[in-house]
């Protein structure tokens, strides 16, 4: 198929509050210079707020990315997860046509689509409620045939059971997900054959029915106010972040993501010239000047600095690196030495320890070191 951006496309997007909070959250989830990592988590929350990815949403998220919006046009137009074309406002109905439910009815449930929706895939409805595709094995082969309808799965279905969940959607009502012809889970259509005294504990609907309906978000869309903020990488805890989207704080650091993107640039340009260690020349290598042990006053803290973690710490110490000042004086053929004795190379200049080293050791304070102190996300 053909993937391209739709001829009609809106004249803006933008993030709901908290769905934009949640998207720079994900953005601090990797170093600084790696901001394009979060463009799948930031495109797929556009979609999951609009239904759909429009031109103007795959451009707000490049800016947000410091990308070039060819860049994420391609892994926009490359997955089809990614839906490129408006879908229904109800719901987008996703028909599994692989080999098990192919065999036990897919191309029946189609027909319902082509007769009850479009005749033709990608298409919305006339009164603009629902559009539909066929899509490869959605892993619930047991259950077959069956679809996903917006979040959840509607299992085992025929063509009377689909028109029905079709028609009640069409209403403005939501059918329980699950198996659709009186089926628990996944067991044998005949019944249990073996851990049958589980039976008597059952409950009303099998976990993932259930959970599906304790949510209840089956087809909305995702706003940001529905699940806490999970920033656990944050020092916050998702089981007690608030769940109202007004209460939601923005992440810590960085406020934004254009500024956090900058900041990589900045610390990018600033850097000394420190080649990337896996590519340092190991006659370049030169031994810093080490210490049997802290100055006087004791060692700092350098777990204070971005990347650095109690085992590391020991590390640098077992070297004979204890305080900011010492690691701030590396030279390029300092760092190629002390790199070929870390497990992890290269994350020196990743992490640039030798600028926070600097910073510490003036007695200012860096993002990552003010953070772990406020969040105590670092183990002293
Ligand atoms: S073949 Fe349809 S879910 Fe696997």
């Amino acid at each position: 198929m053909l993937r391209r951006l739709h001829p009609e496309q809106p004249d803006s997007f933008a993030f709901t509050s908290a769905n934009q909070a949640w998207a720079e959250a994900q953005i601090t989830k990797y170093p600084e210079g790696r901001q394009a990592s979060a463009v799948i988590p930031l495109l797929w929350r556009a979609q999951e707020q609009e239904g759909w990815l429009s031109r103007p949403a795959i451009e707000s998220v490049a800016d947000m990315l410091g990308m070039a919006y060819i860049r994420v046009l391609e892994v926009a137009s490359f997955y089809f997860m990614f839906q490129l074309q408006p879908v229904g406002s109800v719901a987008h109905i996703q028909i599994c046509g692989t080999t098990s439910c192919m065999i036990c009815g897919a191309e029946d449930l189609i027909a319902v689509c082509r007769e009850k929706i479009a005749d033709k895939p990608h298409v919305v409805s006339a009164d603009g409620k629902l559009s539909w595709e066929e899509v490869e094995c959605l892993g619930s082969c047991t259950n077959a045939p069956m679809a996903q309808i917006g979040k959840d799965y509607y299992e085992d279905l025929t063509s009377e059971s689909f028109a029905r969940i079709i028609d009640d959607l069409t209403a403005g009502k939501v059918p329980v997900p699950g198996p659709q012809n009186g089926r628990y889970g996944a067991e044998p259509l005949k019944g249990l054959t073996s851990l049958t005294e589980y039976e008597s504990g059952k409950t009303q609907y099998n976990a993932s029915v259930q959970l599906a309906t304790d949510i209840g978000d089956t087809v909305k869309r995702i706003d940001g106010s529905e699940v806490p903020l999970l920033t656990p990488w944050l020092g916050k805890d998702g089981k007690t972040a608030s769940t109202k989207a007004s209460e939601k704080k923005p992440p810590a650091a960085p406020a934004a993501p254009k500024p956090a993107v900058k900041q990589a640039q900045e610390a990018k340009a600033a850097k000394p010239a420190v080649k990337p260690a896996e590519k340092a020349d190991v006659t370049a290598q030169e031994q810093p000047d080490t210490l049997q042990a802290a100055r006087e006053g004791g060692a700092d803290d350098l777990k204070l600095l971005k990347g650095v973690g109690p085992k590391l710490e020991q590390t640098l110490n077992e070297l004979g690196f204890y305080h900011f000042n010492q690691i701030a004086a590396w030279t390029p053929a300092h760092v190629a030495w002390v790199d070929a004795r870390l497990k992890f190379k290269g994350r020196i200049e990743r992490d640039g320890w030798i600028e926070q080293a600097a910073q510490l050791a003036a007695g200012e304070e860096t993002d990552f070191a003010k953070r772990a102190k406020d969040e105590g996300t670092y183990e002293k």
